[in-house]
């Protein structure tokens, strides 16, 4: 596929899909979310009451409910009109939001060092610029602010990957092949969309969220806890290879 398509195609497949995306989802988000990442995010971020936290690409808006419920003073963004919409119809209006619509490669209608914590939920594989992301995030940050984020894990999850499996359908091994391609690709997601996804090495992660000036202070490849093992099962097979990853990163205290 061609290497130039970026983020505004991105979005309008974001757009197009918004729907059957949000329907899957609960005040919990989706499955992967209650049993990975939401666990892994809550115990990263602490508490979070009275500070000023960004939800950066927010979609249908569960973890910035989640936020405002625990008190924070939140301000939510995504570049999708039709997620924000959504989030919106989701949220009760006692709940306050500051829902605005932008692209996290570029939020210059935010002030510089306004955030304490900025989380960013599965979003950075589903842009171009991840290399502006990072920038922007520590431009917004207050010094020894967090930014917190998940993706999907680079080193299992590439442009092929995915279960062998026997005729009968057995799980063999988990296969990884492209690793070391960076650029666009597609991913079919529910019936009809194919959805663009932005792969990038784990080398290439760790070396621009440094060069942004962050301090990378941990890393979490989230496994199912027990309590979510005996909810679901089936998760039972994520012990075999990581599907997400987590970096905690800070910004500099400059004295
Ligand atoms: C996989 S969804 C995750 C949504 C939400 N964080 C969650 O955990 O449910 C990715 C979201 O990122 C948004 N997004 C993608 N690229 C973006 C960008 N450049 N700026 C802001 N939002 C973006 C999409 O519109 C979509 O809502």
């Amino acid at each position: 596929m061609e290497k130039n398509i970026g983020t505004e195609e991105a979005i309008k497949r974001w757009d197009r899909y918004a729907e059957t995306y949000s329907a899957a989802h609960t005040e919990q988000g989706d499955l992967h979310k209650e049993v990975f990442l939401n666990p892994t995010l809550l115990s990263l971020m602490g508490t979070v009451k009275n500070k000023k936290v960004l939800d950066a690409g927010c979609g249908e808006g569960y973890f910035s409910r989640i936020l405002a419920n625990s008190e924070a003073i939140v301000t939510a963004v995504d570049y999708s009109e039709k997620m924000l919409e959504i989030a919106k119809e989701r949220t009760p209006i006692d709940l306050r939001i500051n829902y605005r619509h932008g692209n996290c490669e570029n939020l210059n209608f935010l002030e510089d060092n306004s955030f304490d914590l900025i989380i960013s939920n599965m979003v950075i594989q589903d842009l171009a610029n991840y290399e502006k992301v990072f920038q922007e995030m520590y431009r917004l940050l207050v010094d020894g602010g967090y930014f917190i984020f998940s993706i999907l894990h680079p080193c299992f999850v590439t442009p092929e990957s995915g279960w062998e499996k026997t005729k009968d359908g057995e799980k063999l091994h988990w296969n990884v092949d492209k690793y070391f391609y960076e650029g666009v690709y597609e991913q079919r997601l529910g019936d009809k969309e194919k959805m663009l996804l932005f792969h990038r090495t784990l080398t290439s992660y760790v070396n621009n969220v440094i060069r942004a000036g962050f301090i990378l202070e941990g890393l979490i490849e989230p496994k199912p806890s027990e309590e979510m093992l005996n909810k679901y099962p089936s998760f039972e097979e994520d012990f075999r290879s990581a599907d997400f990853i987590v970096f905690k990163l800070r910004k500099k205290i400059e004295y």
